[in-house]
């Protein structure tokens, strides 16, 4: 039976670049796609960014850009990275859409109409200098417990205590240094203690999908019976109403009738797999209505990772059931990466850049296969390990796969012009094919990739095993006197490791597509795409073999790790007290735009002894301001009408006296008790304001 499966991978928000854990799940999901593809089923996968929140919009602002442009800039670069790992979204779209905008007010109608919307109101912290209210995060002071300075409004990293942002000591906003006040507002809310809610959630969490496997992962399922109540602990169901609007100023979509009151992202952004694939639906003439009827027969499957299961696992099914629509027919939750046993930093990666992967030509499927070997349908930390890395593309890909074909072609294309033969018994050799092949792919259905590479892999042992033993080098040694029969057995030999070869190809397509296709055509002739059902075929010739696959070279991972910064070379003592710092490519000095600028204006700034007020012309077609500390070495009229150095693209800094629009540059000595003066920079005669410094 043909299926249809929708299937998404978790939105990433859209304020940085894809780390190597965005590119695991893409890669666990497009391999998943493809096996299912490849079984005949019609799948639609899709992604989209997630472009709303307080984080975009305030790293926007600090660029001086609009929420809007910082996503688009960050939307430009996916496709280098997908493309790049081969990793086939049918379409990639963005919560900031107006199909996005209509299917959130569908959803949050449906809601209110059936009951599971109340507001009220909350008190919260406030930042007035910014004049907005703070999520916990920008919110720092000194933890209540162990009184640790400058700790997170929710937890304390040194002693570990949780607590409110209001039982922080001294609490100030991260964003402005404000002292925050209290402030109340109205809040909307997603009923999710509503006994409808509880018992809905139940039921979906613990129960069956259409193909009569359990929605959840064992260790998933664990979870929501703490969250719901019930199952081994007992229990009750201790689920809170969900709060799902934001005040103004917030980047996101506005609540319908609620002037002022946003969504909060994480309401929309689940919203947003069934806007890309609406957007995907009206550009291939689908029907997106009939595809997602709740009584209809398509699946739907979202690979996540562990940290967002509450908001899949709860809050979206109950979004999805409370509004009339289909719910999820399964989560397929993975774990987090790690490199060489190091967790990774959400914001910083793991030090691992997927496009420094690329840049330094390291194959794309290297890193597909290798991830296939280390996943599982559970949910466990995958680590990347440099040597187990090169062990596997090495001895196992290249030294037990490729080699197959590149050891068994050339008797074939040398000796028998291509043609391959075989003797009897090749009942034998395709139930063993169909028997693994069947195997292979039961296991990529089920995600145990690890699994399905360690029969491939047992398998490609036995076909070098049986080559190895008919020695075809022996056979092949003055075979214009031979006899027939010793011919046959060369030709039978090589013909039948090759058929596996063909075989363990079909097997691997998923993982390795690139590579599958290119055998496919320019080793046996094949132009369509295999199926599954092409494994059970056996071959009947070849093109001369060329070269399918390098091995990877120590080398590289060493150039793939960003050296740390202790190896820099020792760094050398100068005059001004400061060791030179560690080296940087020139990717990162370019980041910086120095701009010559003429002083126009400057002026002592009432209640600061060290600042001076510059007006800059930076060649632009206004003027700017940039506070600086100069005024213990210069007055006002030594600067007015001079050229200096600016750091034009520094982001703006609100300072208790005014908003500063970048830097001027100046020496000093770097231990800033050491009075040897300061010294602002001067271009030789003829600079002219504008002009970049490179
Ligand atoms: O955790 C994250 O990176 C979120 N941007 C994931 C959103 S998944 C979905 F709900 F959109
Ligand atoms: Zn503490």
């Amino acid at each position: 039976m043909s299926r249809t499966i929708f299937v998404t991978t978790a939105l990433p928000y859209a304020n940085g670049s894809f780390h190597i854990g965005h590119i695991m799940e893409y890669i666990q999901a497009d391999i998943w796609v493809r096996c299912m593809r490849m079984a005949g089923h019609t799948v639609h996968f899709v992604g989209a960014d997630d472009a709303h929140g307080a984080p975009i919009m305030l790293k926007a602002e600090s660029e001086g850009i609009t929420p809007r442009a910082l996503v688009a800039r960050y939307a430009s670069e996916r496709p280098r990275y997908l493309d790049g790992f081969h990793i086939q979204f049918d379409h990639w779209h963005s919560t900031d859409t107006p199909e996005n905008t209509q299917l959130s007010h569908d959803i949050y109608k449906n809601l209110k109409a059936a009951g599971l919307i109340s507001t009220r109101s909350i008190e919260q912290f406030y930042d007035p200098v910014k004049g907005m209210f703070l999520a916990d995060r920008y919110i720092k002071g000194e933890c209540p417990n162990c009184h640790a300075k400058d700790q997170y409004g929710d937890a304390c990293e040194v002693c570990g205590s949780v607590y409110a942002p209001t039982d922080l000591i001294n609490p100030y906003s991260a964003l402005t240094k404000a002292t925050p006040v209290l402030k109340s507002s109205e809040h909307f809310f997603f009923n999710l203690s509503d006994p409808r809610c509880v018992e809905f959630l139940q039921a979906w969490t613990t129960g069956n999908n259409r193909q009569g496997h359990k929605r959840l992962q064992s260790e998933v399922l664990a979870k929501t019976r703490e969250w719901l109540g019930g199952g081994a602990n007992g229990g009750e169901a201790n689920l809170a109403d969900w709060d799902i609007s934001r005040d103004a100023p917030y980047f996101g979509i506005e609540i319908p009738d609620a002037p002022g009151k946003y969504f909060y992202v994480w309401l929309d952004a689940p919203v947003g797999y069934l806007a890309s694939l609406k957007a995907y639906c009206a550009i291939k003439g689908l029907d997106f209505d009939q595809l997602l009827d709740p009584d209809g027969q398509t699946e739907q499957f979202h690979f996540i990772g562990k940290d967002i299961v509450y908001f899949h696992a709860l809050f979206w099914p109950a979004m999805l059931k409370f509004s009339g629509r289909k719910t999820p027919d399964g989560l397929h939750v993975h774990g987090f990466i790690t490199v060489s046993g190091e967790k990774m930093s959400k914001s910083r990666g793991t030090g691992i850049s997927p496009l420094r992967y690329l840049e330094l030509g390291m194959d794309p499927e290297w890193l597909r296969y290798y991830m296939a070997a280390k996943l599982n349908a559970h949910v466990e930390d995958v680590d990347f390990n440099p040597d187990d890395f090169i062990a596997r593309v090495n001895s196992d890909l290249v030294g037990k796969y490729i080699n197959i074909a590149s050891r068994a072609a050339n008797f074939i294309s040398k000796h028998f012009d291509g043609q391959l033969g075989y003797q009897e018994n090749t009942q034998v050799l395709l139930g063993e094919i169909e028997r693994v092949a069947s195997s292979v792919r039961a296991d990529l259905e089920a995600r145990e990739y690890g699994r399905a590479i360690r029969q491939a892999m047992a398998f490609a042992d036995s076909i070098n095993q049986a080559f190895d033993a008919a020695q075809p080098w022996v056979l092949a040694k003055g075979l214009a006197q031979a006899s027939a029969a010793q011919k046959d057995q060369l030709q039978d030999v090589c013909s039948r490791a090759l058929a596996g070869f063909r075989a363990l190809t079909v097997m691997l397509s998923p993982v390795l597509p690139t590579l599958a296709a290119n055998v496919a055509q320019n080793l046996f002739g094949e132009t369509a795409a295999y199926q599954w059902a092409d494994a059970h075929k056996l071959p009947t010739s070849i093109s001369p073999f060329k070269h399918l696959m390098q091995r990877v070279e120590p080398r590289m991972l060493d150039d793939l790790f960003e050296a740390p910064a202790e190896a820099a070379p020792a760094p050398t003592a100068v005059p001004g007290g400061q060791p030179i710092a560690p080296t940087i490519d020139f990717k990162d000095f370019a980041k910086i735009d120095l701009r010559i600028a003429r002083i126009v204006q400057c002026e002592t700034v009432d209640g600061s002894d060290k600042l001076l007020r510059l007006t800059l012309d930076v060649g632009e077609d206004r003027n700017r301001q940039v506070l600086s500390g100069i005024k213990a070495a210069y007055s006002p009229a030594d600067l007015i009408g001079k050229l200096t150095v600016v750091v034009a693209n520094l982001a703006p800094r609100k300072m208790r006296f005014g908003v500063s629009e970048g830097m001027i540059l100046a020496a000093s000595h770097s231990d800033a008790s050491v009075d040897a003066g300061i010294y602002i920079l001067e271009p030789w005669e003829g600079a002219q304001p504008g002009m970049r410094i490179s």
